[in-house]
């Protein structure tokens, strides 16, 4: 499936941990906006949604929750609770995170600007684009 788990070298010594991400570094692409999400009630189902052209690495920087990832063919569940990992998610991919724990926070890293022309929030027209 379109997604990777990337593993961000840490910087750790007695003061605790730092990951730094450049552009060219570490990281797949070039980063044009950041945004993060807390504060999601523990059954709350997000995301709903694919993307056209968008990439994103997902990064939970405190507690932990699931991905579900689908192409249209292939589901597949992903914990995210460990911040020195990044859920890299490509276009095409239906994405749903909920089992937020209550100290959950994720930052997603985004290729592009926010443009609602880029989603795909109806499961039925995702399907059609990805058994195209
Ligand atoms: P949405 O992408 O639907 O959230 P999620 O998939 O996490 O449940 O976005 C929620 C709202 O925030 C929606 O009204 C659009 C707005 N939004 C922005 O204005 N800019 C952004 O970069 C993002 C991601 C969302």
């Amino acid at each position: 499936m379109n997604y990777q788990l990337l593993d961000f070298p840490i910087h750790g010594d007695h003061n605790g941990n730092l990951i730094a991400l450049e552009k060219g570094k570490d990281f797949p692409f070039d980063i044009r906006r950041v945004y993060y999400i807390w504060g999601t009630k523990s059954d709350i189902i997000r995301g709903k949604h694919a993307h056209k052209n968008l990439e994103q690495v997902i990064v939970c920087v405190s507690g932990s929750c699931d991905f579900v990832l689908n192409n249209g063919t292939v589901k597949e569940t992903v914990h995210l609770d460990n911040p020195s990992k990044g859920l890299y998610v490509k276009h095409n991919i239906w994405r749903e995170f909920t089992n937020f724990s209550k100290d959950c926070v994720l930052m997603v890293l985004a290729s592009e600007y926010y443009s609602e022309s880029d989603y795909i929030r109806n499961y039925d027209e995702f399907l059609k684009e990805s058994r195209g």
